[in-house]
């Protein structure tokens, strides 16, 4: 079995409305799987219908070789889920909770308190072991809701959205916690919002939008594709021009923007020598010196030379280079772009 996960056709209607369309994903084993989506797309209810929590309308989901409709039983046991919403007992102990999912999944009654203790201690909600579920704030819950999840060492792990509310440190013990899973064999499949979150963690994205995949590969793959498409309207844009001829400056700014990469770089001896030699350098398509000294440039984004020429020039003309960074597209501007074209009737 290669995938941990495999759908086909998956849909959900509510009533008249879609909320998932025919959705065809593949997650392979031992794989961290982000999926990304604007509020409403699809996602909770899509791992609603992985984790047997609701019926699929049509399609199929097989989920550790196993059909959610037919092995109900088998999927539960092999997955655990740490949902959007927390669904613990509020009455009992973050101790209590955890004792009951073990009991549920069958851990041995001799490890389960020591596994527990031990998931305590890694996300440190230990001191409050004894504490009603109720009386906890959001992010103390969120770690109570980690360990219960995990107490039973699921081979596929779903996370809606789990470091919401969780504080920086708290937030870093679960991404190496996540990381961690992932290198002892565990497929981890990954709801959120936080761009920076699924592009340091996640093997492979999947955007949904209305309940449809609108792209899948990996986070630079992702990014590359959006550079590729940038080019290609870039160069659909200027052939229009070519014919139209007449267009507004802000037109043409836009143009040159997609094409355009930012460097920004400190030099630790600037002087006025420097700064025009390196004005000279044919691969810069702009320069700026900002009033804390840093040379803000637009190179051209598509040549892999670009950056490398630039440095060199600098070098040559004597500067001793401090800092320097350069600006990639994001996740970020991958997914506004991908979930850009809405049909306002598909959210109704
Ligand atoms: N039980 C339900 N009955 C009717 N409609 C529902 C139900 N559950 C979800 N929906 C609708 O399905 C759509 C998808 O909801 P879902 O919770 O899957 O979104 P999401 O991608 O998880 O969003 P978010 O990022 O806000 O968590 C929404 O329009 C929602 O209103
Ligand atoms: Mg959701």
């Amino acid at each position: 079995m290669k995938n941990a996960i495999e759908t086909k056709s998956l849909t959900k209607v509510f009533n008249k409305f879609t909320a998932v369309n025919s959705l065809d994903l593949e997650i392979p084993n031992n794989t961290i799987f982000g999926m990304l989506g604007p509020n409403g797309a699809g996602k909770t209810t899509t791992i609603k219908m992985l984790t047997c929590l609701i019926q699929p309308t049509s399609g199929q989901a097989i989920v550790g070789g196993y059909d959610v409709q037919k092995n109900p039983d088998e999927v539960r046991n092999l997955l655990g889920m740490v949902p959007q919403q927390v669904s613990l007992y509020k009455d009992l102990t973050v101790m209590e909770n955890s004792q009951l999912c073990a009991d549920y999944y069958g851990v041995p009654q001799d490890e389960r308190d020591s596994r527990i203790e031990d998931l305590m201690e890694l996300v440190d909600i230990k001191y409050a072991k004894d504490k009603r579920v109720g009386q906890l704030s959001g992010g103390q819950k969120q770690k109570a809701s980690l360990v219960a999840s995990l107490v039973h060492r699921p081979d596929i792990l779903f996370l809606d959205e789990p470091t919401i509310g969780l504080d920086p440190t708290t937030k870093r013990t679960l991404w190496d916690l996540i990381r961690e899973l992932n290198d002892n064999g565990h497929t981890i499949i990954l709801c959120s919002h936080d761009m920076y979150e699924v592009d340091m963690l996640c093997d492979n994205v999947g955007i949904i939008n209305t309940g449809n995949l609108v792209a899948y590969d990996t986070p630079q793959g992702l990014k590359d594709s959006l550079l590729e498409s940038n080019k290609q309207e870039m160069t659909e844009a200027l052939s229009q021009i070519s014919e139209e001829n007449e267009v507004s400056t802000s037109t043409k700014e836009d143009i040159e923007n997609l094409s355009l990469k930012k460097m920004s770089i400190l030099l630790n001896n600037q002087t006025d020598d420097i700064i025009d030699s390196i004005k000279k350098s044919s691969d810069i398509k702009s320069i700026e010196i900002a009033h804390n000294g840093r040379i803000n440039l637009r190179v051209d984004g598509f040549d892999d030379m670009a950056v490398q020429n630039v440095i060199n020039d600098i070098i040559s003309a004597g500067g001793i280079i401090k800092s320097i960074s350069t600006e990639e597209p994001s996740l970020e501007d991958v997914f506004i772009k991908a979930t850009s074209e809405v049909n306002e009737d598909d959210r109704a």
